[in-house]
């Protein structure tokens, strides 16, 4: 399903025997507005795309899913421990929830660190679980405490789910086609899936699952070593996954009482991935911890802490980015 079937539209015009411009001058829709919306570029036009239905006959209702959200699948990847990915995918996941938007986190390792930020205890129904059954993802979802989030848990288990997957036939689409019916379905905006500290078999399936890679980085010379391997990584995934995207790198735990060295590693950052760099930098803030300590998302903790407040506005800029 998709919201406006488009192709549909035209082929109803073309069934008809009516010309873009023949359309045109009958429904006082200008025809560049109708070759935009038959080639799915002006999908929301709501008005006009009713006026071409009145005119064609067509009940909007066959071809306009108003409900119909085009999902897309963000990950967080870094093999560098503790450089902020869990707490990054958490701050984005519950900054997209205020606006409205219908998320779906996904914690994909076993450490339990997202589950665990959102209160969510051990389950059967786990992401380990399912990539393990090569079941659809959809059986696997539950709600969390959180208005417009779902999520999908993570087990202690997956600690060996690489050893696994090595042994399945097409190893490495197995993410991706479990989790295709939940993208179909278009009930979520955005499917956010944290990853394990590890270049694995696992994050190869998310990255090849996902949309966009999202890519935290400390402003320290250790994280920035590392970098050029991350992204190495995902370009090794472009050819299975044509369309995948690096969303850009996203600076966390700076922390100003260390300028000298900061700013040192913000210089070379700026110097070889100006164009990946997102504007906005999170800053080293305690309440995060606090936070964590109570399983509870810092927006929901601390609503206007710096920290919630350097989220949202980095969130926005992800929806900017990755549409
Ligand atoms: N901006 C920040 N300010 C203060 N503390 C932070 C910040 N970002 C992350 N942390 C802290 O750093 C630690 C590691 O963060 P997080 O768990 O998000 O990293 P990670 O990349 O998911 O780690 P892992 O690789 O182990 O999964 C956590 O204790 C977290 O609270
Ligand atoms: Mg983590």
């Amino acid at each position: 399903m998709v919201k406006l079937d488009y192709e549909r539209l035209k082929a109803i015009r073309l069934e008809q025997d009516i010309t873009q411009k023949e359309l045109a001058q009958s429904t006082g829709v200008s025809l560049s507005t109708i070759k935009q919306i038959e080639t799915g570029r002006s999908s929301t036009d709501l008005e006009n795309i009713q006026k071409l239905c009145t005119y064609l006959d067509v009940d909007i209702n066959e071809i306009y899913h108003p409900d119909y959200h085009d999902t897309k699948v963000l990950c967080m990847l870094n093999n560098k421990g503790g450089c902020g990915k869990t707490s990054l995918c958490g701050g984005i996941a519950t900054s997209m929830a205020e606006l409205g938007l219908r998320i779906l986190v996904i914690d994909g390792d076993g450490q339990r660190n997202l589950s665990s930020s959102f209160d969510m205890p051990r389950s059967e129904k786990n992401f380990g679980a399912a990539v393990l059954a090569e079941q659809d993802l959809n059986g696997y979802i539950q709600p969390t405490k959180f208005e417009n989030i779902d999520i999908i848990v993570a087990d202690v288990s997956m600690g060996t789910l690489d050893m696994a997957l090595f042994t399945k036939i097409s190893r490495e689409n197995i993410v991706r086609s479990i989790l295709r019916p939940v993208v179909e379905r278009g009930y979520y905006d955005y499917i956010l899936i944290d990853t394990n500290p590890n270049l694995s078999l696992l994050n190869f399936n998310i990255v090849n699952a996902s949309n966009y890679v999202l890519i935290p980085a400390q402003p320290a010379s250790f994280d920035l070593d590392g970098l050029a391997v991350v992204l190495q990584f995902v370009d090794g995934i472009k050819p299975y996954n044509p369309t995948l995207q690096v969303g850009g790198i996203i600076i966390n735990r700076y922390d100003a009482r260390n300028r000298l060295i900061t700013e040192a590693a913000m210089d070379q950052l700026r110097e070889s991935y100006s164009a990946l760099l997102f504007e906005q930098i999170i800053r080293v803030d305690s309440r995060l911890q606090n936070a964590q300590w109570e399983n509870r998302p810092v927006l929901d903790y601390a609503g206007s802490a710096r920290i919630s407040k350097e989220y949202r506005a980095l969130t926005k800029e992800i929806l900017k980015r990755c549409v």
